[in-house]
């Protein structure tokens, strides 16, 4: 399962590209499967408030993190939160996207999915 939260539509439109059942994050979702967690980030490198309540029901399910965020912010806290998932939950950073990020991109995820969620 791909499990995704997007606010402006870039997640939205990468996990379009992605070969996989995906759902958006809601307040309340709870998954009994493994899946790969698609976010963006917030504040100032931060790890959105919904995805934060989300990771703390489900974080054993967790098998890894991709985050997109905005390169302009500054390498500090560019893609912060996916930096942040993956040490708050031991879980790889799979890969940074700037927006909606690239072809070369989608195949590094599809492949961390198919061998490493799915598989
Ligand atoms: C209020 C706000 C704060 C943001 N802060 C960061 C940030 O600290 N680091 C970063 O890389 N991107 C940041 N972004 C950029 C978004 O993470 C980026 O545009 C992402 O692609 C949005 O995904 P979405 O369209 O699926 O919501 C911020 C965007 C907004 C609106």
């Amino acid at each position: 399962m791909i499990v995704y939260a997007s606010r402006t539509g870039n997640v939205r439109s990468i996990v379009t590209k992605l070969d996989g059942e995906s759902i958006e994050i809601y307040d309340g979702l709870l998954l009994t499967e493994p899946f790969l967690l698609i976010t963006y980030t917030d504040g100032l490198g931060d790890i959105p408030a919904k995805v934060a309540r989300f990771l703390e029901q489900n974080r054993e399910y967790c098998k890894g993190v991709a985050v997109s965020g905005n390169s302009n912010f500054g390498h500090h806290v560019f893609g912060g939160a996916g930096e942040k998932i993956a040490e708050t939950y031991q879980v790889p950073l799979v890969r940074k996207l700037d927006l909606r990020g690239y072809q070369a991109d989608y195949e590094v995820i599809q492949t961390f999915y198919e061998t490493r969620v799915k598989g």
